[in-house]
């Protein structure tokens, strides 16, 4: 089946060229995005997601491209044509517009929105159990990582240091020797002592949706995260280690470069916030039958 994206106004076939040359998020990196997950056709934790793509709009003085409400419908339009009736992610960029090429902002010129859908196949907990390895890289990026900007060029080098290495993900370590985030994910350990740990949302990580989800679910329980950063020895060493993400969940750790974390297995804490991080997913609504979009965009 071919799959649909929206861009600025139209719903297009994915392969048909239709973002400009001179879009800022081309040429600069000026822009941000969203990935949502969706399961059973609908949006997982939605509003948190706008919430923070406000926020990233926001810091960086870009305009909101439509209304809240509107993209809302945009999104089950895409997620509708794209025939996503199960899990999948839809991608949401905001781009500052086209101008001719010129550092500064320019001026009266509308965002640019592109959103695009894929289905994922359906959550296979045994996999998720399994766990993964990481390995380690320096954190390269710029000091707001807290803004999700579409600039990733060391989260890309990362990512890619990791696949060589037969990885699935590599943590980012500042110059002092603290792990900051994945480079697509947040990172947790639980110590020795069996506290919870993760680093706090200052500019030098993303704050994480899943993040969040997790962090408040442990709180439900009785588990008291604690927020700080930690050591990439402690990390090591750690009785637990794993990430979480829209699309990782939340995903054991087993090994740290060369440290094997757990006799290579998932640990008690995480595979009990695994548990209920998945509860939460599978409860997300189900899909409410998507408005007609003529409002927010002409159908093709
Ligand atoms: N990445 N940290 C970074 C650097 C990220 O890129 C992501 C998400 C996260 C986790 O955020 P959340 O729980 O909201 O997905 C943390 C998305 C999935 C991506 O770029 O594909």
């Amino acid at each position: 089946m071919s799959r649909v994206a929206y861009v600025n106004g139209r719903y297009v076939p994915l392969d048909r060229p239709s973002v400009h040359v001179e879009d800022r998020g081309y040429q600069f990196a000026d822009g941000v995005y969203e990935v949502i997950a969706i399961e059973a056709g609908a949006p997982v934790d939605e509003a948190l997601h706008l919430d923070r793509l406000d926020y990233s709009l926001a810091e960086l003085a870009i305009a909101w491209p439509m209304s809240r409400a509107a993209l809302k419908v945009v999104m089950r339009e895409v997620v509708r044509r794209n025939r996503i009736t199960a899990r999948g992610i839809v991608y949401l960029q905001v781009t500052r517009g086209v101008a001719p090429r010129n550092h500064a902002f320019p001026a009266d010129v509308p965002p640019s929105l592109v959103l695009t859908a894929r289905p994922l196949p359906a959550i296979d907990a045994a996999v998720v159990r399994a766990g993964v390895r990481v390995v380690t890289v320096p954190d390269l990026r710029w000091k707001r990582a807290d803004i999700k900007s579409v600039s990733l060029l060391p989260n890309v080098l990362g990512k890619e240091a990791a696949v060589r290495a037969g990885a699935y993900e590599a943590w980012m370590v500042d110059e002092t020797g603290r792990v900051t985030e994945g480079t697509a994910s947040n990172a947790w350990i639980v110590t020795a002592a069996g506290d919870l740990v993760t680093r706090q949302a200052d500019h030098a990580i993303l704050n994480g949706i899943t993040r969040r989800m997790v962090h408040a679910i442990a709180a439900e329980h009785g588990i008291r995260p604690v927020e700080r950063p930690f050591t990439l020895e402690e990390a090591r060493t750690a009785a637990e280690a794993f990430l979480t993400s829209t699309t990782s969940l939340v995903r054991p750790v087993v090994r740290i470069d060369d440290a094997v974390i757990n006799d290579g297995r998932i640990g008690p804490l995480t595979e009990r916030l695994l548990t209920f991080y998945l509860e939460h997913v599978r409860s997300a609504p189900p899909a409410p039958r998507p408005a007609r979009t003529t409002d927010v965009g002409a159908a093709t």
